[in-house]
């Protein structure tokens, strides 16, 4: 079986091409690179496009003998889309609707989307189950929205089979120590908590955003899951397609939830060294608590997290950025 891997040169792309490739299927890679990296996908067919330009997309599916799609492909800062909602929708929604179409007319069924806990907005419970109201409170979260409504329209018209995959916070990088977390700039916890102790990082230290948000420390709460957990996450979503499974939208979370606080501490533990620590406001937006409900991907995908402690998860991203301390520019 051969997938098309949209976004696959970037962080959770590349994670899954490579968990692709050891399941056996053949994959070929769209990426227009703007964010992606070339080295994060090897020898790996490659089509260097973006899924903004039409004729190039509708090009790869009468070119290459594409059996399944996998979407990873959109600018994850949340910032930037708050500033420029157009380019995002541009992104998001047309550049999904391109891919679609594309595969419509070369009759290609299985898709397997990368959505996002950002759909859900401010959390009225925790944990989050996929039935929990969606009121993105960005355009980020609320353009995901929009490809799984799209999505939903397509499969009822022309029974397009699709799955859409919501993570909680993706963090980690493979084991084998030449694949990771490479943003520019960089934005996650995890992977600056660990440029920090490396230095250069966003600093001499790491400013926490908020110690007064209504948590036992005061710090904010997320529910840390694995990248490589995330990747066989969509591979067992399209087994479960390709055998016959419905369509079906799924939280990819770990179930646990650890403060800014305990992140750092543990970082620090991994490292075998101290942070230096900045106690900052509260980043606008930010809700105190996303832990995911895993539950239905459980019980429908027979989804299991490999990675099921804080500790491991940012040892694996540890050795990565020990390996490439300048990410993929070296
Ligand atoms: N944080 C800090 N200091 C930093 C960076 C982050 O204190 O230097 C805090 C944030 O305020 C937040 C937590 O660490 O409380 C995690 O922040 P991240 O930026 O790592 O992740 P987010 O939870 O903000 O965002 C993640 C994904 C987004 C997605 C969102 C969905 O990275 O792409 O979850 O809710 F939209």
């Amino acid at each position: 079986m051969r997938v098309l891997v949209c976004g696959g040169a970037g962080y959770v792309g590349s994670h899954t091409v490579r968990q692709l490739h050891r399941a056996g299927y053949e994959v070929v890679v769209l990426d227009n690179l703007i964010k992606g990296h070339i080295k994060a996908i090897g020898r790996t067919a490659f089509i260097h496009a973006s899924i903004n330009d039409k004729a190039a997309v509708a090009r790869v599916f009468v070119e290459h003998q594409i059996n399944a799609v996998m979407h990873f492909a959109d600018s994850s800062r949340v910032g930037e889309c708050v500033a420029s909602p157009d380019i995002y929708c541009r992104n998001d929604v047309v550049g999904t609707l391109n891919l679609l179409e594309a595969m419509r007319k070369t009759k290609v069924n299985y898709f397997i989307f990368s959505s996002t806990a950002a759909v859900y907005g401010e959390p009225m419970e925790i944990p989050i189950t996929e039935n929990h109201a969606t009121v993105p409170r960005n355009p980020y979260g609320s353009s995901k929205l929009a490809v799984e409504s799209l999505l939903q329209w397509f499969s009822q018209a022309y029974g397009l089979m699709y799955t859409s995959l919501r993570y909680f916070n993706a963090a980690g990088a493979d084991p084998a120590g030449d694949l990771g977390e490479d943003h520019e700039p960089e934005t996650h916890l995890i992977a600056r908590v660990l440029n920090t102790a490396l230095g250069p990082g966003p600093g001499p230290e790491i400013k926490i955003f908020g110690t007064d948000h209504p948590t036992p420390d005061g710090t904010c709460i997320r529910d840390y899951v694995h990248v490589n957990d995330l990747a066989d996450a969509h591979i067992l979503a399209l087994e479960r397609l390709v055998s016959g499974g419905d369509a079906g939208i799924y939280n990819l979370g770990s179930g646990s939830g650890f403060s800014v606080r305990k992140v750092i501490t543990t970082a620090e533990k991994v490292v075998g060294r101290p942070v230096k620590v900045v106690e900052d406001h509260r980043r606008p937006g930010d809700p105190a608590v996303l832990v995911a409900s895993s539950a239905k991907a459980a019980k429908e995908l027979g989804w299991k997290p490999k990675y099921d402690n804080l500790e491991q998860i940012i040892g694996t991203a540890w050795k990565w950025r020990q390996a490439n301390p300048k990410g993929y520019a070296k």
